[in-house]
């Protein structure tokens, strides 16, 4: 399973492109992130990586060859690589959450009984059985963006790109998408995740793209990319506050939030305790 792009340029208008010459390539890591500030870029790739928008110049290669824009290509494609957009009303049609998810089987003929095992299934792995039965317009921003996703794991494809994940999640629901995107990549599955979300990033993806308008800044793992400040500030971006704990005041380099409050007791830290006294 293999997904890339080649000196790929995409333009709206005639004579402004908006993605430069881009050299991606999917299958680096297991949570690949297209991190870049708002207007970079990011919905605009992920359209053209599905063959909603068509390249100006270069190509997006699947499976090694040249993406093909016929109807047929076109829907084996979106079978083995789904998107979930920011905008979850984007996405859901029905007004109940079983019909929404079971929606692209059914269009596939699939038989009832396999349609509801399916559902059952997708629906186990975003944490939304208890969705199962709900009018879509009773689900909060966070659940519905669950129920998208759902209705993209239903069809067993074999990445998933997600668009700004985190947008307008509150924090428990933030940390409800991080485990989620673990889960997924633990099933086997590829993630691509684009987003400005610095921590969330951090913690999530393996192999990262830094995009600033339209143009590659910078690729590689996550000490390549987020030890380099300049750079990220350059995207309009700054460190996560876990890399600056160590840049700025000499922490050890904790890969999540959890590995840090569980190493960093003030028994460790004596200044930490001293701080937390003078509170
Ligand atoms: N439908 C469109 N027509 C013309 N320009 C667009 C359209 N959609 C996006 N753009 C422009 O393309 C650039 C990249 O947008 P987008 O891909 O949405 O960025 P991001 O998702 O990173 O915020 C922006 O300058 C934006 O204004
Ligand atoms: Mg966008």
């Amino acid at each position: 399973m293999s997904l890339s792009t080649h000196a790929l340029s995409v333009g709206y208008q005639r004579d402004v492109p908006v993605l430069h010459g881009l050299d991606l390539d999917f299958s680096r890591g297991q949570v690949t992130a297209i991190l870049g500030a708002n207007g970079c870029g990011k919905s605009t790739l992920f359209m053209t990586l599905l063959g909603i928008l068509k390249p100006r110049s270069g190509e997006v290669r699947w499976q090694g060859t040249p993406l093909a824009y016929g109807k047929q290509a076109l829907r084996e494609l979106r079978q083995r690589v789904s998107m979930v957009f920011q905008d979850p009303d984007q996405q859901i049609f029905y007004t109940d959450v079983a019909s929404d998810i079971a929606f692209s089987l059914r269009n596939l003929g699939m038989e009832e009984s396999l349609i509801a095992s399916r559902t059952e299934q997708a629906l186990a792995l975003v944490d939304g059985n208890a969705l199962k039965s709900m009018p879509v317009q009773y689900l909060s921003h966070g659940q519905k963006k669950r129920v998208a996703i759902a209705g993209a794991l239903v069809l067993e494809a074999d990445m998933l790109l997600l668009d700004e994940p985190t947008a307008g999640l509150d924090p428990a629901g933030r940390r409800q998408m991080m485990a989620l995107i673990k889960r997924i990549s633990e099933s086997g599955r590829r993630v691509v995740v684009s987003s400005h979300d610095i921590d969330f990033i951090y913690e999530v993806c393996d192999y990262l793209y830094v995009l600033s308008q339209g143009r590659l800044l910078a690729e590689g793992g996550r000490r390549e990319v987020f030890l380099n400040p300049a750079m990220l500030e350059q995207a309009g971006l700054v460190q996560p506050w876990l890399v600056r704990l160590h840049t700025e005041l000499g922490y050890p380099l904790y890969e999540s939030e959890q590995a840090f409050f569980a190493a960093a007791s003030p028994a460790h830290y004596p200044h930490a305790s001293k701080q937390k006294e003078a509170v």
